[in-house]
């Protein structure tokens, strides 16, 4: 009586298919450095437009900024408080600011059908409220106070479920 083909098959393969017994390559590990949120290149000595952010506690932070860097770079870049949860989407309202001086509030372009949205749900609306993220520095904006809102409002789908 011979032994049944199905428990000998799995012995023998490694003898019929001799490209199964290859040696497998090792593969290094690579790895590259951690990305930081933003990298904002500081302008060149003399040339920064400056901006002040007046955080929760009324201490002013005044950082001197290249044309182009929108306020929620900034502001992560400096470690203010400053969450921008949706990545500067406008699809969040956690990057709020309030612009102190309406003047330079006229300066800025006007916002967008998107950031309206989204600014009717922060905490503390003001007439001069701006989303963060959707705001680029500017030459007219050299100069630009912005206060930090004592809270901000994130909306999380939990939010939404029924409490027991
Ligand atoms: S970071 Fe979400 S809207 Fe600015």
């Amino acid at each position: 009586m011979s032994p049944p083909r199905l428990l000998i098959r799995p012995l023998l393969r490694p003898l019929l298919r001799p490209h199964l017994l290859r040696p497998i390559p090792i593969r290094t590990l690579t790895t590259t450095l951690p990305r930081a949120h933003t990298h904002l290149t500081p302008p060149p000595p003399g040339e920064g437009l400056k901006i002040t952010f007046i955080d929760k506690d009324s201490t002013h932070h005044t950082f001197s900024v290249c044309e182009g860097d929108n306020l929620l770079d900034i502001a992560q870049e400096y470690d203010m408080e400053m969450e921008g949860a949706c990545g500067g989407s406008a699809a969040c309202s956690t990057c709020h600011v309030i612009v102190e001086d309406e003047g330079m509030y006229e300066k800025m372009e006007e916002p967008s059908d998107d950031e309206n949205d989204m600014l009717d749900l922060a905490f503390g609306l003001t007439e001069t409220s701006r989303l963060g993220c959707q705001v680029k520095m500017t030459k007219e904006l050299d100069g630009l106070v912005v206060r930090l809102p004592s809270m901000t409002r994130n909306l999380q789908s939990s939010d939404f479920s029924q409490k027991k």
